[in-house]
């Protein structure tokens, strides 16, 4: 039995978590900041930075207080993210390292979305193909073998959920985006418009979603279209793209299998529409693992200590670290 304490504070969420074994969840909790943002539309990272160091050693407390027993290591998101906030939970993790003389593990953002999926009641064995969607990520990846990575394809410019929270700015729907589109888009008409697919028929995995972003704002100054349509028919177009890529992508590679992981995950149409159009079985995490957790990082943390990844005290939080 192995417990690990997962920290993840790269960008607007204080996420601490203890997993056992990397399955199993046995206190959790995720202070978001997103109220406080919302006002500026957008995350601001001095705020977020200060808002991690004023409630980081609460949480950590109270999830501790929540199990019997010790950790057995740490794990604490060292990129990519923001430079301010990163260093706060990997400071913190650092120095309970250093105090109760266990394993550091650093861990890469993206690789603790792909591990939110070994938190459910069916995990995915190796290989497949991970198509990872989220505030700053839109990529395609060949996991063959725990922690090694291959990415196929991402995007040329903006993220697909960035493209949500920017569109949702457009339309005067609140911060983040991803929710609230999916809301107004109950009201609208998905075939209302039709917005551009970007890169659909290149042929490749690369993926663009600044020409979308782009249409909306025209078809908003042009047209007196309903929020609902545009909300419905742009959130149609993002999808649609994500389907597209990710069935070529298993054609490419023959992947067994296919696993949803980031934000994004959390689009109902999305997971709907892997789940029904896809030939390969879908693993994706639940709608509370799919955005910021410690949980996921803990998972993560747990399958690099297995594999001996373990850390040095002095790893440094890298803003644009590659997977
Ligand atoms: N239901 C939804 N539909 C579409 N997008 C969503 C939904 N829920 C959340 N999102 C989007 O997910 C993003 C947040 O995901 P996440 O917390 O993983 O991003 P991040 O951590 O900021 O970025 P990254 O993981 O790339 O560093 C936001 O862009 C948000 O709009
Ligand atoms: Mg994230």
């Amino acid at each position: 039995m192995t417990r690990i304490l997962g920290i993840e504070s790269s960008c607007d969420e204080t996420g601490i978590a203890i997993v056992e074994d990397g399955r199993r969840i046995l206190a959790a909790e995720v202070a978001s900041q997103i109220k406080i943002h919302a006002e500026f539309g957008g995350v601001v990272p001095e705020i977020a930075s200060r808002q991690h160091i004023q409630c980081i050693s609460q949480i950590a407390e109270r999830v501790m207080g929540a199990v019997d027993g010790p950790v057995d290591a740490v794990a604490a998101t060292i990129g990519p993210g923001l430079m301010g906030s990163l260093l706060v939970g990997a400071n913190f993790a650092k120095a309970l390292c250093y105090a109760w003389k266990i394993p550091f593990i650093p861990v890469h953002h993206i690789e603790g979305h792909i591990f939110s999926v070994f938190l459910t009641d069916a995990p995915p064995t190796f290989p497949f193909l991970a198509l990872v969607v989220s505030g700053g990520h839109t990529c395609i990846i060949a996991c063959d073998a725990p922690h090694q990575y291959k990415t196929l394809g991402s995007t040329r410019d903006d993220a697909v959920g960035e493209s949500f929270d920017k569109v949702a700015r457009l339309l005067g729907l609140p911060y983040p985006g991803g929710p609230s589109i999916q809301e107004a888009a109950k009201e609208g008409n998905p075939k209302a418009i039709r917005f551009p697919r970007g890169l659909e028929k290149s042929g490749k995995l690369e993926f663009s979603y600044s020409g979308l972003k782009t249409a909306v704002l025209y078809e908003m100054r042009k047209n007196n279209a309903a929020v609902g349509d545009v909300a419905a028919s742009f959130q149609d177009a993002a999808i649609d793209v994500l389907l597209t890529k990710t069935k070529l992508a298993i054609e490419l590679t023959g992947s067994p299998r296919l696993v949803l992981a980031g934000g994004v995950a959390a689009n109902q149409l999305l997971r709907d529409r892997l789940t029904t159009e896809l030939d390969v079985p879908v693993h994706m995490p639940p709608m509370s693992l799919c955005v910021d957790n410690g949980a996921m990082i803990a998972a993560a943390g747990h399958s690099r200590l297995k594999h001996g990844f373990t850390g040095a005290l002095d790893a440094t939080p890298t803003p644009n670290l590659p997977l």
